[in-house]
């Protein structure tokens, strides 16, 4: 059985409440060695390092969300940096930029989202990248940050083979979620087949962004399995393969030993 990393997970989310511990043991029947769960704001951080206190196979990223970026209040960027010393925060984020939901205006998230990739610098943490419609934005901030420093991952990438290939030229990894498993998805499975293999990452996004045949569905960690199967395809490896290359992959993005 191939032995997966879904380096971005929300099972802390209340869609799990019912049967958290059930989709847990899903996911490490499914394969899962490894996922990152993410913690974005207030209430979400705080579980989020619970639950990677409570199973070794679990690791935590912490950051402040643009959508949520109004809400940051004085003092939760030192709690991000005090948390960063946690054994298990191997990273900050999810942060970025969101121009789909209206939220937070622009200058907010522009705002949160420097101040976070400075803590990076300082902390020497990879950076996991939110970006919704922004992709112009995201690239420019994070040249003008100097986030090659860190790198990080691209999440649920969905942009273009250019952006993409400026994201590689800052060391930045690609990660693909559900939607490449869509049929309609021509833009980006052509990118995924372009990604150099070592800088390739898979994903859920969970409970969110189900893959194909799930769509609309909530997601779970064990579906990284479906994104892994589509990876395969467009790149010609085999499962086993596209699971060996991401593993090693997410542990040297993450500095998990
Ligand atoms: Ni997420």
């Amino acid at each position: 059985m191939a032995n997966l990393f879904d380096t971005h997970t929300h099972m802390d989310s209340p869609k799990f409440d019912s049967d958290r511990a059930e989709a847990i043991a899903r996911a490490r029947e499914a394969g899962v060695e490894l996922m990152v769960n993410i913690g974005f704001n207030r209430e979400t951080i705080p579980t989020t390092i619970a639950l990677a206190e409570q199973y070794d196979f679990i690791y935590a990223a912490v950051g402040w969300h643009p959508v949520d970026s109004i809400e940051m209040q004085p003092g939760d960027l030192e709690w991000i940096e005090q948390l960063c010393a946690h054994p298990k925060v191997v990273a900050i984020g999810e942060i970025g930029l969101d121009y789909h939901w209206d939220t937070s205006p622009k200058e907010v998230q522009h705002r949160v989202f420097r101040e976070q990739i400075r803590l990076a610098r300082k902390v020497r943490k990879p950076i996991v990248i939110h970006n919704r419609d922004a992709h112009e934005d995201i690239v420019k901030i994070l040249k003008e940050e100097n986030a090659s420093e860190v790198g990080g991952v691209m999440h649920c990438f969905s942009g273009s083979w250019e952006t993409a290939k400026k994201c590689l030229d800052m060391n930045f990894y690609i990660s693909f979620g559900g939607p490449v498993t869509f049929k309609n998805a021509r833009v980006p499975k052509e990118v995924l087949e372009r990604v150099p293999l070592d800088r390739l990452l898979i994903e859920t996004d969970s409970p969110y962004l189900a893959p194909h045949p799930f769509r609309g569905k909530r997601n779970e960690t064990a579906f990284v399995s479906y994104v892994a199967d589509t990876a395969a395809e467009i790149t010609g490896k085999s499962k086993d393969e596209i699971a060996k290359i991401t593993m090693e992959n997410g542990k040297k993005c993450f500095g998990i030993v």
